[in-house]
């Protein structure tokens, strides 16, 4: 098989380059080790930066999006029971848009599937050959045969658990990560929202989030222990200990739930550079994972993906390669950008097992310095609605 731009994963930053390079003209075959359905079944966050929003209507596939997404014009912060409002209308001019990262990536698929896009699931033992040279293929074993596409460049869009970043040689590549020492476990429940904006509950007891899916499905979580096993933590020991973090007036009104998912994710910042290897490039959760404290993991993606379908559809439409030889430098500048505020919002939020008593008055003073001032507000609201592309 031949095509012109092999991508490895079927995740967000797979399906929607496939997408946007299909209505420029340019062919593209999607491969993924998983079943669509179990793509479909990971719960992850659902916060939209306008950037991404805008990328989907070019990929003509904003339909759904638009007719059912939520606009965050705000959000509130924090901290033990005093409160207030980030407000990013009137600070940025800009909003965020609620719709579940499940959404997007089922209406990616539908748009695939519609068009006769080429994806191949249930793929195992994917190689990458001559990323570096002229001619790049792509080997991989479907039911037991093995098979091989051709084409001029990889997009390495498989998750941080994929081979795409592994085939850059280790001498050629450098890894930057911070591992944080908690994680968050999280519900989903058939529950009205507690507030109509998203809070970010900073306690003496932990970090909480209140998030919403619609008028009807909620997302909530609370810092854990990285020991803990969500078997340890029964439905009422879960909202009793939310309820614990977030202000008592957001508390009275919550209406608690059975859950309908419940899982701990562990928080960790991580980078890879460069983020090209010849013709081969690394998109989203390949080459970097953000904390989850300000929703960048789908939002870093989308960058990924506009700076190297611009680059691709420069170099096939208009003979020029300035933007897939600057893919990585324009990217990674980015990315961490977003990285930092992923970092503070996760450091000034949550509690740390050695934080001392100065670094609690450090944590205390900053989050009082952030409610005062509109200054440090303003860096916030540009940060979560997202720095230009
Ligand atoms: N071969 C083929 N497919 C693979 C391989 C492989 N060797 N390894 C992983 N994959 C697939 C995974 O099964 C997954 O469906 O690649 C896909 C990668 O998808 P994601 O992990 O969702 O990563 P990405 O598309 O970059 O999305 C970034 O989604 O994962 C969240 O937190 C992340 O929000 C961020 C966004
Ligand atoms: C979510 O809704 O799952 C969510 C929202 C905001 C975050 C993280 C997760 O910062």
């Amino acid at each position: 098989m031949r095509t012109q731009v092999a991508i490895i994963g079927g995740g967000p930053s797979g399906l929607l380059l496939s997408q946007l390079l299909h209505k420029r003209g340019i062919d593209t075959v999607v491969l993924e080790r998983k079943t669509k359905d179990y793509v479909l079944s990971r719960i992850r966050a659902g916060v939209l930066e306008v950037g991404f929003v805008n990328l989907m209507r070019e990929a003509g596939v904003a339909e759904r999006m638009d007719e059912e997404c939520f606009v965050h014009d705000g959000t509130v912060i924090s901290r033990d029971n005093e409160q207030f409002g980030i407000n990013f209308k009137e600070l940025t001019g800009s909003h965020v848009v609620v719709y579940g990262q499940t959404e997007v990536t089922r209406d990616l698929y539908a748009a695939r599937e519609a068009m006769d896009g080429k994806i191949i699931y249930e793929v195992e033992g994917v190689v990458i050959h001559g990323a570096d040279g002229d001619a790049p293929c792509v080997t991989y074993e479907k039911d037991g045969t093995e098979h091989r596409i051709d084409c001029d460049f990889v997009a390495g869009c498989d998750g941080f658990h994929g081979v795409s970043r592994q085939t850059i040689p280790l001498t050629l590549r450098k890894e930057y990560e911070k591992v944080y020492p908690f994680g968050w476990l999280g519900i989903l429940s058939e529950t009205p929202p507690v507030h109509e904006e998203l809070i970010y509950a900073s306690s003496e007891r932990g970090f909480a989030l209140c998030s919403m899916r619609n008028e009807n499905l909620s997302r909530y979580y609370i810092q854990c222990s990285l020991s803990d096993s969500p078997d340890d933590w029964t439905d009422a020991a879960f909202w009793e200990e939310l309820k614990r973090r977030i202000p008592e007036e957001a508390a009275e009104r919550l209406v608690t739930g059975p859950s309908i998912e419940k899982s701990i994710a562990p928080l960790r910042s991580f980078v890879t550079e460069p983020m090209r290897w010849g013709r081969l490039f690394l998109c989203g959760d390949a080459a970097h994972i953000v904390p989850p404290t300000g929703a960048k993991g789908l939002n870093t993606a989308a960058s990924d993906i506009h700076y190297l379908y611009h680059g691709l559809v420069q170099h096939y439409l208009d003979k020029d390669d300035e933007g897939i030889e600057r893919y990585s430098e324009r990217a990674l500048a980015r990315i961490w950008k977003a990285e930092r505020f992923s970092w503070w919002m996760t450091t000034l939020l949550h509690r740390f097992p050695d934080q001392s008593e100065f670094d609690l008055r450090i944590q205390a003073a900053e989050v009082a310095f952030l409610r005062d001032n509109r200054a440090a507000q303003t860096v916030l609201a540009e940060n979560y609605v997202g720095l230009p592309y």
